[in-house]
């Protein structure tokens, strides 16, 4: 089992969601795309809360709106109405440029396709978010190395992106993901396009790096042997939140 922080004792997966304390706050949410007779309105009225300590899977049918929903929780999309409250701060009251230094400092995102860059190896990838923060290109290269062996990479780290199976590039991605010690972790179908062990895999570094007590992580995923990882499932039909509840899963010792 990888684990960087020492928590893969947490394996009992019981949540260890602190309630009382939110990670994320979505109030009345509303998002439309399109003018005129051509709009539609994809997200109408969300309501969610995340807490930190737990990994929400967010599930639903395709073309609901998943993605829609976690790029306003990233700041990527501005909303047409609804309050967003992201680690403490209200993402639609800050300045375009503050937002983009919020989500570098204190967010992390991987996504189904990797998106790693092709040309880069795979420490230079990882070294990227760092260089976007003002850390020298050596040093941000070094931690990027560190931060491969960590994801179990640390015999790759000057290999280029297509010369890594589908399952090393995730790591790769979810090393760049976590360089910056992000407090929210954003998965947007992180398993779509691996096979079945390596998806295991993937949600297994997902959940031990990710998931932490001051941390939260929120999965957006249709694969169904992803549902044993997540602490909570909320469901989003048709622009809304129909139902949320933890996720059941039998004690392992
Ligand atoms: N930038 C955009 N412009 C216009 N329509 C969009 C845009 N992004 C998403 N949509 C539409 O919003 C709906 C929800 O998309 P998405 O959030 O990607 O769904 P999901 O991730 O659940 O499959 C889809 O009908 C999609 O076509
Ligand atoms: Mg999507």
């Amino acid at each position: 089992m990888t684990s960087m922080d020492g928590h893969s004792h947490r394996q009992d997966q019981s949540p260890a969601a602190d309630h009382s304390s939110v990670a994320v706050q979505v109030r009345g949410l509303v998002k439309s795309f399109g003018t005129g007779e051509t709009t539609v309105t994809v997200l109408k009225g969300i309501d969610l809360d995340v807490y930190f300590g737990e990994l929400l899977l967010l599930v639903g049918e395709s073309g609901g709106g998943k993605t829609t929903l976690l790029s306003a929780i990233a700041g990527i999309l501005d909303i047409d109405a609804g309050e967003l409250e992201v680690l403490g701060s209200s993402l639609s009251k800050m300045s375009a440029g503050t937002r983009t230094r919020f989500r570098g400092q204190r967010m992390g995102f991987i996504y189904q396709q990797f998106n790693l860059l092709p040309a880069l190896t795979a420490a230079e990838n990882v070294a990227i978010p760092m260089l976007i923060q003002g850390v020298g290109r050596k040093e941000a290269i070094a931690r990027g190395r560190l931060m491969l062996e960590r994801v179990g990479l640390g015999d790759r780290t000057e290999f280029l992106p297509r010369n890594l199976s589908g399952g090393q590039q995730q790591r790769v991605a979810i090393g760049r993901a976590l360089v910056n010690e992000p407090q929210l972790l954003v998965c947007d179908e992180p398993t779509a396009a691996l096979d079945g062990p390596n998806g295991q895999k993937i949600m297994e570094l997902i959940r031990d790096v990710g998931r932490a007590p001051d941390r939260c992580v929120i999965v957006v995923t249709h694969d169904s042997r992803v549902f044993q990882f997540g602490d909570r499932m909320a469901e989003l039909t048709d622009g809304r939140i129909v139902g949320i509840h933890p996720i059941q899963r039998e004690a392992t010792v």
